[in-house]
């Protein structure tokens, strides 16, 4: 595979630079221990890539077969209205889940944990920069009231509790939140990016392929310590525990469900040609594939815990103990994962605020499900801004004042508690210097 490797003019570099420094800072900790971790990876670079000989016809919708664009002042007025929301969207999730990450990375138990996750944030702020590469390379002028300049600092501006997306509002408490979050969350981010490969604008579904590749690793950084932890778990180690894990992920999907958008929306996007698939679809298997993953990490507390069975033998208590709600060869129903129901603990889309519990049950009693989520959530993300305001807002709808749509209208935006950020004010990134772009030779 050929790509092109570019810059983004350099006040704009500068100004990622700047943010690095604030919000990663280990970065030349990473950079200076790269071949000790990852002697076979090629050194981590800060620029944007573009995949080369990528299809230049439309894929799907209305102009399926007729050539891509490959300027903004190609695309329609919808089009371009749509490409920028996505574009700041992903952006905003980008740089985001570096400040989650960056709370709990010290407290990795182990050093490879930490390594591969401190790699992952250096990859996300590469896919930020892709971004940015993308809002400041075209002239977007005639599309955008913003000028590039304030495009990038609106993005860097935003912080945990500022992002477009919930799930980049949500705090880590712990280090199982990190590695939850790259087996969940980033896959997601796999998923959009999937989908945005096939883009009708042509710069969009170059900037894809690397960050794929990268992302699979973000995937892996999530996986292997899953892995770990339960079969550690079946040999009685107290370090994460299956009622602990569970509760994280009972804490993330959900946000990962949302992040596809609302179940009946995603036609748009299709007609236009820049996703193939619409909102549910894309859900829905995304939903299959975290199934995958729950009971993937079920059989290996079964065959840690009873060696002497074979993969399918394991697979068949698994199935049994779930099923039955029972316990099997001294499996308790307690040992394994589920994921909660679809409906469960949502604030966007078709279920949002309805309070359906993790088994699909429905509860009529705003203080009984709170009870419920009690029992299914981590006690510190009960102490959040997150949950607080979460609970608040349903309260309100459960009394009638508020309407579930205009609650979840309200989720995303949950601003910070004014003034706790002290560089939120005061730091402007991106600075007056001369714009000079530079291209570096194709890799
Ligand atoms: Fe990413
Ligand atoms: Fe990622």
């Amino acid at each position: 595979m050929r790509s092109r490797e570019s810059l983004i003019p350099k006040p704009y570099h500068a100004a990622v630079e700047r943010w690095r420094e604030t919000f990663l800072p280990d970065f030349q900790f990473l950079m200076d221990n790269w071949d000790k971790h990852f002697p076979k990876e090629p050194h981590f670079k800060l620029c944007a890539y573009r995949e080369l000989g990528m299809c230049n016809e439309v894929e799907c919708g209305e102009d399926q077969g007729k050539p891509k664009a490959t300027k903004p002042s190609e695309l329609s007025d919808e089009q371009a209205q749509h490409l920028l929301g996505a574009i700041k969207a992903q952006a905003s999730t980008e740089f985001g889940s570096i400040q989650q990450h960056r709370l709990t990375l010290a407290r990795a138990q182990s050093e490879q944990d930490q390594m591969w996750v401190l790699r992952m944030m250096a990859e996300e702020l590469r896919h930020g920069y892709q971004m940015l590469h993308l809002l400041t390379e075209g002239d977007w002028s005639d599309r955008s009231q913003q000028s590039s300049a304030d495009m990038v600092e609106e993005i860097l501006s935003m912080q945990t509790g500022s992002h477009l997306l919930s799930a980049f509002n949500i705090d880590f408490d712990s280090f199982v939140d990190n590695i939850v979050f790259c087996g969940l969350i980033d896959r997601v981010g796999k998923y959009q990016l999937t989908l945005q490969k096939v883009s009708a604008y042509q710069p969009m579904a170059e900037s894809m392929p690397k960050m794929l590749r990268e992302e699979a690793f973000h995937l892996a950084a999530g996986v292997v310590p899953m892995r770990r932890w339960v079969t550690e778990a079946a040999r009685g180690e107290v370090y994460v525990t299956i009622d602990m894990l569970q509760k994280v992920i009972n804490k993330w999907i959900q946000r990962g469900l949302e992040m596809f958008g609302d179940e009946r929306g995603g036609g748009s996007n299709v007609r236009m040609g820049l996703k193939p698939m619409k909102n549910a679809e894309a859900q829905e298997q995304y939903r299959r594939e975290c199934d995958k993953l729950v009971q993937d990490l079920n059989t290996r507390f079964v065959r840690a815990r009873l060696p002497n069975l074979s993969p399918k033998e394991a697979a068949e208590v698994m199935t049994k103990v779930l099923d039955e709600d029972g316990t099997v060869q001294g499996i308790t129903p307690q040992d394994l994962l589920r994921l909660p129901h679809r409906d469960f603990f949502r604030r966007r889309g078709v279920p949002a605020f309805t309070m359906v519990g993790f088994r699909g049950e429905a509860y009529d009693d705003v203080e009984a499900y709170a009870l419920h989520l009690r029992r299914y959530l981590p006690e510190s993300y009960l102490a959040s801004k997150d949950f607080k305001d979460y609970f608040a807002t349903l309260r309100q709808v459960a009394s009638g004042a508020l309407d579930a749509v205009a609650a979840s209208r309200q989720m995303p935006a949950l601003r910070r508690v004014a003034g706790t950020c002290p560089c939120s004010k005061s730091v402007r990134w991106v600075r007056d210097e001369p714009m000079t772009a530079e291209v570096v030779a194709p890799a």
